[in-house]
């Protein structure tokens, strides 16, 4: 069974805690909060998440780029969970771009991020992998990495400039969106 969780917001300690690393992945237990992670996500209309953000101290994250209110641009892909995930290897360029989070709510920050990441994980099956992330999903592995280190995108806005509010951000994807056909 899966249940809706809550989502701590930013000022929590939790949010700021470096998480552990999962030696058992096949525990029920944990099993279970990779569902509950990817049930609390979907209610929330999130593209990615990690545990840290349900009061979970470990190292797992869920991946799910999908077009949303939120983020009406992003591209398609079937939920992935990433446990123990680890940045081995970026490109060099760095790219600024919008992002929220579920646990900073009513805030967009624009954002530098590489464009290209190489990570090892261990999917839920607990299979380890070496994948190559680009763009929009390669923001969002690095902002749920971050999460996993007690950092949160705030951390990363460069400038006060670079902070506005959701409804703001709602009325610049508007005036840039392309019209719907
Ligand atoms: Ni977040």
């Amino acid at each position: 069974m899966t249940k809706k969780t809550t989502i701590l917001q930013v000022g929590h300690p939790l949010l700021r805690q470096q998480a552990t690393v999962v030696t058992d992945v096949h525990n029920p237990e944990m099993q279970q909060l990779i569902d509950d992670l990817l049930a609390t996500m979907q209610v929330a209309s999130g593209v990615g998440i990690a545990a840290p953000q349900v009061g979970q101290p470990w190292q797992v994250v869920i991946v799910a780029s999908r077009p949303s209110a939120r983020y009406p641009h992003a591209p398609v892909m079937e939920p992935l969970a990433l446990i123990n995930p680890c940045i081995v290897a970026h490109d060099d360029q760095q790219i600024k771009d919008w992002e929220g989070c579920l646990s900073v709510a009513g805030r967009r920050g624009l954002v530098p991020r590489y464009r290209m990441v190489e990570v090892d994980y261990l999917d839920r099956q607990g299979n380890p992998h070496r994948q190559v992330f680009t763009d929009f999903v390669a923001r969002i592995v690095q902002h749920e990495c971050d999460h996993l280190e007690g950092r949160v995108f705030l951390d990363r806005v460069e400038s006060y400039r670079d902070l506005i509010t959701e409804s703001a951000y709602q009325q610049l994807i508007q005036a840039t969106a392309a019209p719907v056909t």
